[in-house]
């Protein structure tokens, strides 16, 4: 039986054989990812480079050698690789249990194909079990609270420590537990034109069209 964590290792390895000898790659966030990044290093010389989707990625990357360009410098990316915190048989994902949801979302509108890789834990039938992280202007929070009330969700800030934890863009989170989401396109639609909403952590407007599963068998490769 593997552990958590070598699943997220075999499945970090695995996202290696999607990346394009030559070109850049896309890099999202966590603690999958950050297997993905030290996988990535044997590749540092056949890849131009990265771009990433927080500031701790960036981090990671620069330090094993990994160039990593600006969004805004370089055009559309082959491939964007990242986790998630729930996955369905759509391809349609929770994101933003690291706080990095909108950079996220950011790098993967601008990837023709979105590879997650996740451990077996990760794949549900219904999305909503996991909290929806949400990305909020700070003056909007009880409003917004309020309004997730309606719709039967219980919203809290994220803190870090006494105070709420600020994301890379300096805007805070809610995350928000009650929600059964049977319909995820329109559920994000709506959600992201609520005013103060910077970005909701459902991804089916960027689903995966790939998902690398860890299980105890062997890495399982979804199609959506
Ligand atoms: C980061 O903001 C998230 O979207 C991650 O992709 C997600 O939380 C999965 O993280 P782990 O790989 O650490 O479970």
């Amino acid at each position: 039986m593997l552990t958590q964590d070598e699943l997220k290792t075999q499945v970090g390895q695995a996202a290696l054989a999607y990346v394009v000898p030559g070109e850049l790659v896309g890099v999202g966030t966590g603690s999958t990812v950050n297997k993905f990044i030290d996988a990535l290093a044997s590749m540092r010389t056949q890849i131009k480079g990265a771009v990433s989707s927080s500031e701790a990625s960036t981090q990671r990357l620069k330090a094993l050698g990994i160039a990593v360009f600006d969004a805004n410098a370089v055009g559309e990316l082959s491939v964007y690789i990242d986790g998630a915190d729930e996955v369905d048989h759509h391809g349609h994902m929770i994101k933003g249990g690291g706080a990095a949801l909108t950079r996220e979302k950011i790098v993967a509108a601008q990837s023709c194909r979105f590879v997650c890789i996740a451990d077996e834990s990760k794949l549900v039938q219904t999305l909503g079990k996991f909290p929806v992280p949400v990305e909020v202007i700070p003056m909007a929070v009880q409003r917004l609270v309020r309004q997730f009330a309606l719709q039967g969700g219980i919203a809290t800030v994220r803190m870090k420590g006494d105070a709420p934890l600020l994301t890379d863009n300096g805007q805070q989170i809610l995350d928000v537990s009650g929600l059964q989401i049977t319909d995820a396109l329109a559920f994000e639609t709506e959600v992201n034109q609520w005013p103060g909403v910077v970005t909701v952590g459902v991804f089916a407007h960027q689903r995966a069209q790939v998902c690398l599963l860890g299980t105890s068998s062997g890495v399982k490769t979804l199609n959506f």
